[in-house]
Order: structure tokens, then sequence, then C-alpha cells
């Protein structure tokens, strides 16, 4: 079985290339990402593995099916890259759901701690033998009151750290969680009453850009506002004058929505020609990783198993895998797989 694998990071290769062999999948690596340039790279492929930032257009559909391609293999959980109700009919879709949810919930809560903690600055100083703590007042999440919006396996897991600080949590979802214990309020109760708003819901066309600038408007002054999911969740630009305006007192972000060509990449030595990020990443309450909230040992060698056992799945079990997805998933009376068969 071939695997055309895009995008490919130096730290993919140990883990697919063990769980491959022992599959039988033979993975040829590309380090450009899928697109319509090069799609062809795809010729004689039976499936594709695709990361958050391939782009798997309707034109890039069509080429794979040309081309014979059977499975898109995504190699991340959200599929907001993939048009999926284009694919429908024609390529299966598979994902892997839950890798490490603990990755990026203690990521989100890492990047939160170093923001009001004032860590960076601290780590910058000391290397230079600057003890001095003037600027690094920092503030106690104790009693805070945290705003989690999406409720599910990160955002429980986002929720459990939280509680764990002592905070009181907050939270929206569109499907709340029966007898989950939290308290959901709308979306205005929660941009009113929270000191810290979090981000774990995946990114559709009803919630790009749900922070934008009324949304930020309707927070606290001073709310700090934490991304570890979609960058476009965020309207970045008014982002920017939420913070220039002080309305936002810190931003945390491990995604952003134009990353797909700068994240993954080493820019030092060049002219970023991103304004509104070169921007955000100047300001000193705004902290940026770059999509970096998965990558932990645990995470990388579950993403590598459990795409080796879609792809197997795929191929070797009538094609029903428990991972595959389409545009109906969600819907409860349409999805098939509540009945155990193929999307399609
Ligand atoms: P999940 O599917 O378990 O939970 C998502 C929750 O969001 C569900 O409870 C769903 O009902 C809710 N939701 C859907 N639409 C919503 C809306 N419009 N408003 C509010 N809630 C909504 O997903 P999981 O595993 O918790 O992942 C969440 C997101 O985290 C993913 O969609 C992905 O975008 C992001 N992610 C980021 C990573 C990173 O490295 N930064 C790695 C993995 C995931």
């Amino acid at each position: 079985m071939k695997v055309a694998f895009f995008d490919t990071k130096p730290y993919d290769r140990p883990s697919f290339e063990r769980y491959g062999a022992e599959a039988g999948i033979e993975f040829k690596f590309y380090e450009g990402k899928l697109s319509s340039d090069t799609v062809e790279l795809a010729n004689g492929a039976d499936a594709v593995c695709v990361f958050v930032n391939d782009d798997v257009n309707a034109e890039v559909i069509d080429g794979l099916y040309e081309r014979g391609v059977k499975l898109i293999a995504l190699r991340s959980a959200g599929y907001n890259n993939v048009d999926v109700r284009h694919a429908f009919g024609k390529i299966h879709v598979v994902h892997v759901p839950a890798y490490s949810p603990y990755s990026v919930a203690e990521h989100a809560m890492a990047l939160l701690l170093t923001s009001i903690r004032r860590i960076h600055k601290a780590y910058n100083r000391t290397r230079e033998f600057n003890f001095s703590l003037s600027g690094l007042t920092g503030f106690d999440l104790h009693g805070k009151t945290v705003g989690v919006i999406g409720t599910g396996r990160i955002g429980r897991i986002f929720i459990d750290i939280c509680r764990g600080f002592g905070m009181r949590v907050l939270a929206y979802d569109k499907f709340p969680a029966k007898d989950s214990g939290i308290e959901y309020v709308s979306l205005e109760e929660l941009y009113r009453n929270s000191d810290i708003i979090s981000l774990h819901c995946p990114l559709t066309e009803e919630s790009h850009h749900m922070i934008g600038s009324e949304a930020i408007a309707a927070m606290k002054k001073g709310v700090i506002l934490v991304n570890t999911s979609r960058g476009a969740l965020v309207d970045a630009e008014a982002l920017l004058e939420g913070i220039k305006a002080r309305q936002v007192g810190a931003a945390c972000l491990d995604v952003y929505e134009e990353e797909a060509d700068v994240f993954f990449h080493d820019f030092s030595g060049h002219i970023v020609s991103d304004d509104v990020l070169a921007r955000l990443i100047s300001m000193p309450n705004v902290i940026v990783t770059s999509h970096q909230a998965f990558l932990t040992e645990e995470a990388l060698n579950n993403i590598a198993e459990t795409t080796v056992k879609n792809i197997l799945s795929y191929f070797e079990n009538d094609g029903l895998c428990d991972n595959e997805l389409c545009y109906r998933c969600g819907n409860i009376e349409r999805c098939k797989k509540e009945r155990k068969e193929r999307c399609f």
C-alpha cells in the first residue's frame, strides 16, 4: 500500500516509519504541502496523508480522484482544511479524533501561566543576569472565572485543569454535554463574566471569526484570550484593535488565521510580510507559539498509530473505519456511522 505523505516535518518521520513498516505501508514523504500545484505527487498512491495546513479544496479532491486516490487520511483532529462536502461520494476521509487531548489542554494552561506570571520575560531577563522584578507582577488564577468555548475532549480536560487551580468555570457549547456538572451559559454571559476565555471548538462556517470586534467589546475589560483551537475563530485584526484599546489584557495564541504560510518554518533573518502577525508578536502582552500544542511524544505516537490503523481498516476492513468523517458528521439523523456503515 502506497501513501503520499504531505507537509512532512522531521518529527513526523520516526513514528510513521515505525508504524508504517509494521503494517506494510510505504509512506512517500514530501516536504511540500498538498495543493493543486503538488497534487500530481499523489500519482500511484492509494491514499494521501495530510496535516492542518494542506489545502484539500475541491480542485485538489478532483485531482486526487482522477489519480485513483481512495482515501484522505488526516493526521489531525480538525478537518476544516478539507472540503468534506466535495469529497463526499468520491474519496473517503478519515482523521485522528483524539491523540492526546491532554497535550493541547496542558499547552493552553502553559500559555496562560506564562502570560500572567510573565515567565517569558523573566526567562529572558535572568539569562542576561537581570534579576529585577519590576514589571513582572502577575495575578492569581485562584478565584478567577474562566470561560471555556467548546466542551469536547480538549475543553473538558482544560476545565478539569482550571478547577484544579480553584477557578470558577463557565462554558458555552453548541451541544452542551448532559449531566457533566459543567455550568453552561449563553455566549453573552460568558463574555460578560469571564476573566479568561479559552477556545476549544472547531472551526466551521458558523464559528469563523466568532471572536470579532463585537464579541471583544462584549467581554470584560482586560480579558485574557487563549486560542489553541483554530486561528480563524478569531478575527486577528479585531484582536489587534482590542489589544491596542486595552480591552484585551493579553492574548495567548497557538494558532493564527493566516498561519499556513508562516508556521512550521524558520523565518528568522527574513522580513515577515504579515503586518498583523508582526504587530501582534511585537505586543508585550501577546504570546505566540506556532501550532505546537499537539507536539508531545505521546501525541506523535498516537497520531501515527491511529493513522496507520485508519488506513488499514479502510483498505482491509470493507472500508469500515470508526474514524471516517463526512459533511454530515454531527447530524445524528443523517449519520450512517451510528448504524456502523460507511459514510457513502
Ligand atoms: P471535540 O470534537 O471533542 O469537541 C469540540 C466541541 O466543540 C464539541 O463539544 C462541539 O459540540 C463544540 N462545538 C462545535 N461547534 C461549536 C460552536 N460553533 N460553538 C461552540 N462549541 C461548538 O474536539 P476536540 O478534540 O476537543 O478539539 C477541539 C479543537 O481543538 C479541534 O477542532 C481543533 O481545531 C483544535 N485542535 C488544536 C490542536 C493544536 O495543536 N493547536 C490539536 C488538536 C486539536
